[in-house]
């Protein structure tokens, strides 16, 4: 049965005493099975492999339980009480302890021996629920916290129900400091040609019209439908803007990736005038490239430094936002820091879908010393605690992603400055389709972040 009395099921889950079971029982199981989930398709206790999650959900599992249940459920979902024992509420409304300890669970859960494959992960104590999507290594909300009422809960289990339905296949980054010169366009075009040599589809768009670095870089241009013409005309087909860049090695074989060259028709504008000419404005790349979701495993957008137009439209399109800083560049980590707790949150307060999300930062190409280390370890730990101190946001996760209390690890990743890398652009190709160093840093920068 698909559809659901929820008025009559939320009436029935006491407001202040119900606990793990009884949510599960009350709330969740009906949830499974309006998300067109049967029986058959879910057990509760599903050992992840380090853990133990509430539910664990399978599709199309008709009626074989006993070989296909052991790994790679689609569908996790993590349940908690309304209240704990002694009445205190559970509130998994973003930024709370029981959201961030809860949000931490799943994305364990979801990246764990035994869920190599799952794609969807659900956080819910019947007052909230928030769905999470899984992409490689990383877990992106899909949906914000959202407070269950009784006028919404049919919206938001067909939504949830939606997304599930039609997972997309893409991660769209946005590769960006409000610093520049960090490495921004060199980062893009060699992920690129990582992730495409590991044999994803990838898709890179260069939004920084008025420099074009990647696009020339690459050796290409503008074709005859523009991303300007795209992003003011809605009944233009986008596809029409791709170049693919493609490059045929010694051996024979050929790699391609696709690009939107940057459109030097968008720098002809003033941001008001881009504002007026662009319906949606800042919100319209988002929309234009949602076409490209099911069709790429990745997106990269390179954009500016100035937090302007282009910038805010590509974090306003992406999932999650990689961020190059250097190490002996003291703007470049404090710029990196303004990024993630000023620029991240405002967007994510307007988009009000969960993203995007920061990931931690890396040092680029720049060789340091151990000394050189402890000096940007100290300036990071006076960044952190500056910032705690002023307005209470941790940055500790997004530097130093490694530290617990037991164990002060303060790694941040590197990637080695190497000349070949700098001289890449005038060769009209990324280093990493030319070097096999260069193609062994960067494959080690997609697997810190993005590739199991
Ligand atoms: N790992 C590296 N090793 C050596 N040189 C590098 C490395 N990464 C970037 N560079 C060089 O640093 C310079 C700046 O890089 P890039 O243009 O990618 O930065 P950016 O952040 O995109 O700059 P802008 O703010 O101008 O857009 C370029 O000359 C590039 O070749
Ligand atoms: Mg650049």
């Amino acid at each position: 049965m698909l559809v659901k009395d929820w008025n009559q099921i939320l009436d029935n889950i006491p407001l202040d005493e119900s606990n793990e079971a009884l949510v599960s029982k009350k709330f969740v199981e009906p949830l499974i099975e309006a998300l067109g989930f049967n029986q058959q398709e879910q057990i509760p206790q599903f050992n992840t492999g380090n853990g133990t999650v509430d539910f664990a959900v399978w599709k199309n599992n008709n009626g074989d339980i006993s070989s296909n249940f052991k790994t790679n459920p689609y569908l996790l979902i993590e349940v908690k009480a309304r209240a704990t024992g002694a009445g205190s509420k559970i509130n998994l409304s973003e930024g709370t302890p029981h959201y961030i300890n809860t949000r931490k669970q799943i994305n364990k859960y979801l990246l764990d021996s035994q869920c190599s494959t799952s794609e969807w992960g659900i956080i819910t104590n019947s007052i909230h629920i928030q769905l999470f999507r899984r992409h490689g290594k990383i877990v992106l909300p899909a949906t914000s916290s959202l407070l269950i009422k009784k006028d919404n809960i049919n919206n938001i289990v067909a939504h949830i129900k939606y997304l599930i339905d039609h997972p997309p296949k893409t991660l769209t980054i946005c590769v960006y400091n409000n610093k520049g010169g960090v490495g921004k366009t060199t980062t893009t075009a060699n992920l690129a040609a990582t992730l495409t040599q590991q044999g994803k589809r990838v898709l890179v768009i260069d939004f920084d019209p008025q420099q074009g670095d990647l696009t020339k870089s690459l050796g290409l241009q503008v074709g005859k439908t523009s991303l300007y013409d795209c992003l003011s005309d809605r009944n233009l087909n986008i596809h029409d803007t791709i170049q693919p860049f493609s490059i045929k090695f010694k051996s024979g074989k050929s790699l391609t990736f696709d690009v939107i060259p940057a459109d030097p028709k968008l720098k002809n504008f003033t941001q008001e005038e881009l504002a007026v000419r662009i319906e949606k404005g800042s919100a319209r790349l988002k929309d234009a490239l949602k076409v490209f979701v099911y069709e790429y495993d990745y997106i990269f957008i390179d954009c500016p430094t100035n937090w302007m137009f282009f910038s805010q439209s590509s974090l306003y399109a992406c999932d999650v936002v990689l961020i190059p800083t250097k190490h002996n560049n003291l703007a470049s980590l404090d710029n990196a820091a303004t990024v993630i707790k000023e620029f991240i949150p405002k967007v994510k307060a307007v988009r009000q879908d969960g993203g995007p999300i920061a990931m931690p930062i890396f040092f680029n190409g720049e060789n340091s010393t151990p000394s050189q280390i402890k000096i940007a370890n100290q300036e990071i730990k006076s960044i952190i605690e500056r910032e705690i101190k002023a307005s209470n946001f941790n940055l500790l996760p997004y530097f130093w992603p490694n530290y617990t209390k037991d164990d002060t690890n303060t790694r941040v990743f590197s990637l080695p400055s190497y000349a070949i890398v700098a001289g890449a652009a005038f060769s009209r190709a990324p280093a990493a389709f030319k070097d096999i160093t260069a193609a062994k840093y960067y494959l080690s920068l997609a697997k810190e972040y993005f590739i199991l």
